[in-house]
């Protein structure tokens, strides 16, 4: 069994808890084992809505494996409660309503602008559930990760979960990936899969991805990172 610990957020390939998950590539239990960054890389998070994976991220850096620090969250709907996460716990947040802007891409512009202000290094899509245009993925090409809770490419777009149950698969689970111009794809940088128990509901179910998606999200920052540093 292997088990990270992140305070009130912990993941495990328990099958106790409720049904055994896999992820490749295995992130080492060892820290030594993530990849280092030559120096402390700085994450821009953007978030739409209850922000679980922005705090695991945050979690990850503060006392965690990923050599890092969350210096902006970014949100696009006022009610989210990723604003209220983030003012929980110290975190700068900006909010960029996509109602106010005209075009995707002024959306994405602004977004571009605020981590570029922050000196921001890599940039994650944390539950962010708006489509994203060439402005934003040209920005920071190579370095704009996405997580999504479905073993891509199954079961793109919008509720991959209720898309898994009404398929009636018997394993799903998360990507996270680099955000290319096609919705939901991308190159893969690490998936977690998830058994589909007799029972399952939507609730579960999302419930059990989502903790997978807690312990994937960082290794692949990690991962992401040191392939944008060693390109060449
Ligand atoms: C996550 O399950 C993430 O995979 C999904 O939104 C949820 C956000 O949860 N993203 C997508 O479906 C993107 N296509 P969170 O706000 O608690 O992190």
């Amino acid at each position: 069994m292997e088990r990270w610990d992140m305070g009130a957020m912990t993941a495990s390939t328990d099958a106790s808890e409720g049904g055994a998950a896999i992820q490749w590539p295995m992130a080492p239990s060892d820290t030594d084992g993530w990849p280092r960054a030559q120096r402390p890389l700085r994450l821009g998070v953007m978030a739409s809505g209850q922000g679980s994976n922005f705090e695991a991220l945050v979690r990850a850096c503060r006392g965690g494996p990923l050599q890092a620090e969350v210096v902006q969250l970014v949100v696009n709907n006022p009610a989210c409660r990723a604003r209220e996460r983030a003012e929980r716990l110290g975190i700068a947040c900006r909010l960029l309503d996509h109602r106010e802007l005209r075009v995707r891409e002024e959306l994405d512009h602004a977004v571009a602008t605020c981590f570029a202000e922050r000196a921001v290094d890599v940039v994650v899509m944390a539950g962010w559930m708006r489509i994203v245009t060439p402005v934003l993925i040209g920005a920071y090409a190579s370095r704009l990760v996405n997580i999504h809770p479905s073993l891509l490419p199954s079961f793109r777009g919008l509720d991959a979960v209720g898309q898994a149950l009404a398929a009636g698969v018997t394993i799903t689970g998360c990507t996270a990936h680099l955000v290319e111009e096609v919705v939901d794809a991308g190159p893969i940088l690490v998936q977690a899969a998830v058994p589909v128990l007799s029972g399952d509901d939507h609730a579960s179910l999302a419930a059990r991805i989502q903790a997978q998606e807690h312990r994937i999200l960082p290794y692949a920052v990690a991962l992401a990172a040191a392939r944008w540093e060693q390109r060449p």
